[in-house]
């Protein structure tokens, strides 16, 4: 019955939601973690280096770098964990992945698949340790 009980969660959280026009809970986002060890680390580390820092450091020297918004520093990064304006649901972060904020990010390029946001969304859920 763990099932229904999810979907009816669910739904309860999406009526809460609806009252603040703000319902969190959308296709392929769990309301909570999927993976309750991802580590900063090993998990979401690598997806920034990789997808990110070419533009978001402060040594960056790609054309269509961010001038703010350096994540080599984990006190930078966790200033996008504010809500967005776009959507008070949504960590900036995460909102700028789903597109929600725009620009989306990565700037100009492909987003990136729902399971590499997912890792970053289960490391914010668990509080965003630097671990
Ligand atoms: C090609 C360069 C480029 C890449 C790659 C890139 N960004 Fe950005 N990013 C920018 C620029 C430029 C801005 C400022 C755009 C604006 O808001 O007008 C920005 C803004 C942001 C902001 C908003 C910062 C704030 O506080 O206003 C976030 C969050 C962000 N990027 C996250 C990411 C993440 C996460 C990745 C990797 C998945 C990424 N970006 C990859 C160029 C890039």
């Amino acid at each position: 019955m763990r099932t229904s009980m999810h979907v009816y969660s669910v739904i309860i959280l999406c009526a809460a939601g609806a009252l603040f026009n703000n319902c969190a809970y959308h296709s392929g986002e769990e309301p909570v973690p999927s993976n309750r060890d991802v580590r900063y680390s090993v998990d979401v580390k690598p997806i920034l280096i990789k997808h990110c820092y070419s533009c978001h450091t402060d040594t960056s020297t790609h054309p269509d770098r961010s001038g703010y918004a350096f994540f080599n520093d984990f006190n930078e990064l966790k200033k996008e964990l504010k809500p967005s304006t776009a959507n008070t649901a949504y960590t900036i972060l995460v909102a700028r992945l789903k597109y929600i904020e725009s620009p989306g990010m990565p700037y100009k390029q492909t987003p990136l698949s729902d399971s590499l946001i997912q890792v970053i969304q289960d490391w914010i859920l668990i509080g965003a340790p630097e671990n």
